[in-house]
């Protein structure tokens, strides 16, 4: 019996893994794939802010609307550039050799990210984005340092600054600062705008973790089931033993 209870509990166990490796301190997020709303919110500011740069090009846009229930009209409305068909794959306009021109690296594939790094990383690396003079882009991050990608978020977010103190000999980083007035959204609706991105971003990473929990719930509605002939089989069984 206890057998079961264990694989019972393996099953619960979400497949996502959430290790933070970094140095810097990461902020939790709330990662929830059953937030639909948010999952869409997410899709629309990925193609809107990043899909300029990166791809996702594991990933067609008609099966992100499928999974995500947007309709095929509303992807082409906010999700697509003029031109892409509806099964194309989420690929960048951006041509490879010229990314590499301006940013010295190629933007990367984002399909995976959330598996390479995890969603605590990307929540805390998104937030992170502070003016630098001396970067080429005019922008660094706390959590990436010298990172070529700007802060493309900053008219949400507003101008951040890092505060550094010192230490001795050494100047170690504070907390942040926003220029006031500079930003559209709040601290805590920025909060909220992230936390749709990376719920996107590891919807992307495993779209077939929304199949998955469908089919799941009828796994174990029938593993529940197949217990009530399984109990009487034992009585039967065992009544000419005893
Ligand atoms: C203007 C182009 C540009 C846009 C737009 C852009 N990025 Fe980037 N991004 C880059 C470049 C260039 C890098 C590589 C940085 C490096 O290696 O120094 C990068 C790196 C990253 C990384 C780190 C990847 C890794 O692990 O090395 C993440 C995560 C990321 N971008 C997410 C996003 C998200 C999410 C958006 C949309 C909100 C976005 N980017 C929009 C140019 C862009």
């Amino acid at each position: 019996m206890r057998k079961h209870v264990i694989l019972f509990m393996a099953l619960l166990v979400p497949a996502v893994g959430f290790t933070a490796s970094e140095s810097v301190d990461l902020e939790e997020v709330y990662v929830n794939l059953r937030d639909k709303a948010s999952l869409q919110r997410g899709a629309t500011l990925f193609s809107n802010y990043c899909l300029s740069c990166h791809s996702a090009a594991y990933s067609r846009y008609n099966r992100v609307g499928r999974d995500l229930g947007i309709s095929d009209e509303n992807i082409k409305k906010n999700l697509m550039f003029a031109g892409d068909k509806i099964g194309d794959l989420m690929v960048s306009t951006m041509p490879a050799k010229d990314a590499q021109k301006w940013f010295g690296v190629t933007p990367p594939d984002l399909s995976l990210i959330a598996r390479s790094r995890d969603p605590d990383w990307l929540y805390t690396y998104m937030k992170s984005f502070y003016i630098d003079n001396k970067s080429p882009s005019g922008w660094n991050n706390t959590v990436f340092e010298n990172v070529a990608m700007p802060n493309v978020l900053f008219e949400l977010q507003g101008n951040q600054r890092a505060i550094y103190e010192t230490h001795g000999d050494e100047k170690v980083f504070s907390h942040f600062e926003i220029d006031e007035g500079t930003g559209q959204q709040t601290p805590e609706e920025f909060d909220l705008t992230i936390t749709d991105l990376v719920n996107f971003l590891v919807y992307l990473g495993e779209p077939a973790v929304l199949v998955r929990y469908k089919i799941g719930v009828f796994v174990l509605l029938f593993l529940f089931i197949l217990l009530i002939p399984c109990y009487l089989m034992k009585k039967e069984y065992w009544r000419d033993v005893h």
